[in-house]
């Protein structure tokens, strides 16, 4: 007997602690999209993005043993594709479900965009349960806006749509990925987007390209092109086309928290006129009220070498932007331009973060930080009187300095966007400064990467 029952306290404990939505199977945190009967219209049906929709009942145990599976399938989708699930237990889905023609448990449906808007093309999915088979049948349905140009075409495309930034992708192969499909419906009317093959040669040789795949952005009313050097993966891209223009609203790069589904209140409203009273109170407040600026929270300090070097020195280490802060000596107080350089680093965080977009780590190093006094050594920043704003890539191997006069929030920010977009001059790293790899073994991939060009 008490055996049996502190069993089922234990289980009673766990149970409360995971956070499981609304007794559904997927948790708040999974990456799979929690839709319902209210937002399946406007997070998939007029959507510009195929999705895949999984009809589940929580106490099915098929549901559960796909939930694995299909939230690995949702990893490898994101940015790609939606991948959502609508639990047919809940009261408010039941007719929805019914509807849709769900008869068993789980029902997976391919939903893809067709031309009009709102009227999307449903297709059960019948192939294996598994996260490959998922993805393969998924992708295959992601709708290709990719224009496929060549040396006697792209001038032709280049005039269309004057109004409009083009983005080009210049690769060897034929094929138009799932990652340059799904930017081109982020983009979709915003951004017109062409592939060309290497063997285009006079369109690789206007472009100067020397390398495959290259990415490259021709801003509207602007003949100058930009070539793209970051990360050939589906977020930074989308930061990087997003300078040019705004992408759709339902762009998908990360799960975006706003597209999740409110999570319900536990108990039920006790008395109507108490529940009223609150929302009138709410309600007379402007909803949209924006964050003033001075609540940018301070960028993080890193304080250790150890730490510095984990976020942005190790071999792999994308961009970074540091704030190398002065010696401060006896006083706690930093000098004025040191304390201006980190609001304007907080305020150019907090704006992107603001608007979702992402941004290199910034970080402050504060002078106690040991490596601190190495970085400016190495850097020939020696002055250690002064505060150095400096951005590193370990991965590729290049440094900028920030050398305007003052640490206004403009001149900040403008040196923030050139390094965006990778304009400007960039320093060969010095050696040494990056730390060696660490030997790893590499567990050998099974499954094809879609989140490539
Ligand atoms: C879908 O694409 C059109 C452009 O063709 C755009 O106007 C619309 O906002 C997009 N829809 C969403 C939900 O992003
Ligand atoms: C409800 O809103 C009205 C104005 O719309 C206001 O006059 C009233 O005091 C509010 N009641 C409560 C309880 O907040
Ligand atoms: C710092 O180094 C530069 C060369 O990089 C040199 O010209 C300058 O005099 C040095 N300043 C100090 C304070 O050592």
């Amino acid at each position: 007997m008490l055996p049996q029952s502190s069993t089922f306290l234990f289980l009673a404990s766990l149970l409360a602690v995971l956070p499981v939505n609304a007794d559904g199977i997927y948790s708040n945190k999974s990456p799979v999209l929690q839709v319902n009967q209210k937002t399946y219209g406007s997070l998939i049906a007029n959507s510009n993005h195929t999705s895949i929709v999984e009809f589940y009942a929580p106490w099915c145990g098929h549901c559960k043993n796909l939930k694995p599976a299909y939230e690995k399938a949702a990893q490898n989708l994101n940015g790609l594709a939606k991948v959502a699930a609508v639990n047919c237990d809940e009261d408010e889905n039941k007719p929805f479900c019914g509807q849709m023609g769900v008869q068993g448990f789980p029902t997976l449906k391919i939903v893809t965009p067709s031309k009009k808007a709102g009227r999307p093309h449903v297709q059960d999915y019948q192939g294996p349960r598994t996260a490959k088979g998922i993805v393969d049948a998924v992708v295959n349905n992601i709708p290709n806006h990719v224009k496929k140009a060549t040396d006697k075409n792209l001038d032709n495309w280049l005039e269309q749509n004057e109004e409009r930034p083009k983005a080009i992708l210049f690769t060897e192969k034929g094929t138009t990925s799932s990652l340059i499909r799904a930017l081109a419906i982020d983009f979709l009317d915003v951004i017109d987007i062409a592939q060309v093959r290497n063997k285009e040669s006079s369109s690789v040789e206007k472009f100067g390209i020397e390398e495959f795949p290259t990415l490259v952005v021709i801003p509207s009313g602007d003949s100058e092109y930009k070539v793209y050097d970051g990360e050939l993966k589906k977020q930074p891209i989308l930061d990087f086309l997003s300078k040019f223009a705004e992408p759709n609203p339902d762009a998908t790069g990360k799960a975006a928290p706003a597209n999740r589904p409110k999570a319900k209140p536990k108990s039920k409203p006790a008395s109507k006129s108490a529940s009223d009273d609150g929302d009138n109170k709410t309600s007379t407040e402007t909803p949209e009220s924006k964050p003033t600026p001075a609540s940018a929270p301070p960028i993080p300090t890193l304080a250790t070498p150890e730490t510095l070097e984990s976020a942005c020195l190790a071999v792999k280490s994308n961009t970074c932007v540091l704030a190398l802060l002065p010696a401060t000596g006896d006083e706690s107080e930093l000098p004025a331009p040191a304390t201006e350089a980190l609001s304007s680093l907080a305020e150019i965080a907090h704006k992107h973060a603001l608007r979702g977009v992402n941004l290199f780590p910034v970080h402050a190093i504060p002078d106690i930080n040991t490596a601190s006094e190495n970085l400016r050594s190495v850097l020939g920043l020696n002055d250690s009187q002064t505060v150095e704003l400096i951005a590193v890539n370990a991965r590729r191997g290049w440094w900028r300095r920030f050398s305007g006069e003052e640490f206004g929030l403009a001149s900040v920010e403008s040196w923030i966007d050139a390094i965006r977009l990778g304009e400007g001059s960039k320093e060969k790293l010095p050696e040494g400064l990056v730390a060696e790899a660490e030997p790893k073994t590499e567990t050998p991939k099974e499954e094809a990467e879609h989140d490539e060009l």
